[in-house]
């Protein structure tokens, strides 16, 4: 199974193994992180669900839509390497990805 690095907030680094078809928010919520809030569920409205890709893996990623971009510009907290963990697909090549949660807005 694919794995992917989640770092939190306090900078503490976990591997997971992560399904196929779930995306990097899912995988992420449904091992426990709690800080990652996800609130709108993945519906890519409330930009509770932000992190911090590692940028080696940035042209594996899907193209970010209009609805992302604008929802990542309200934080205070956006860096070239963010993205909405909901709108990322997690699949085999994207193995050995890592994420870091970025800060609370
Ligand atoms: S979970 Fe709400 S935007 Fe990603």
């Amino acid at each position: 199974m694919p794995k992917l690095v989640v770092v939190n907030r306090s900078g503490e680094e976990s591997a997971i193994d992560v399904e196929n078809g779930l995306t990097v928010m899912e995988a992420i919520r449904d091992n426990g992180f709690d800080e990652l809030l996800a609130l709108c569920g993945g519906c890519c409205s409330c930009a509770t669900c932000h992190i911090h890709v590692d940028p080696a893996f940035s042209d594996k990623l899907p193209k970010m839509s209009e609805d992302e971009d604008d929802l990542l510009e309200s934080s205070d907290h956006r860096v070239e390497s963010s993205r909405l963990s909901c709108q990322l697909p997690f699949t085999d090549d994207l193995d050995g990805l890592k994420v870091t949660i970025a800060p609370e807005d």
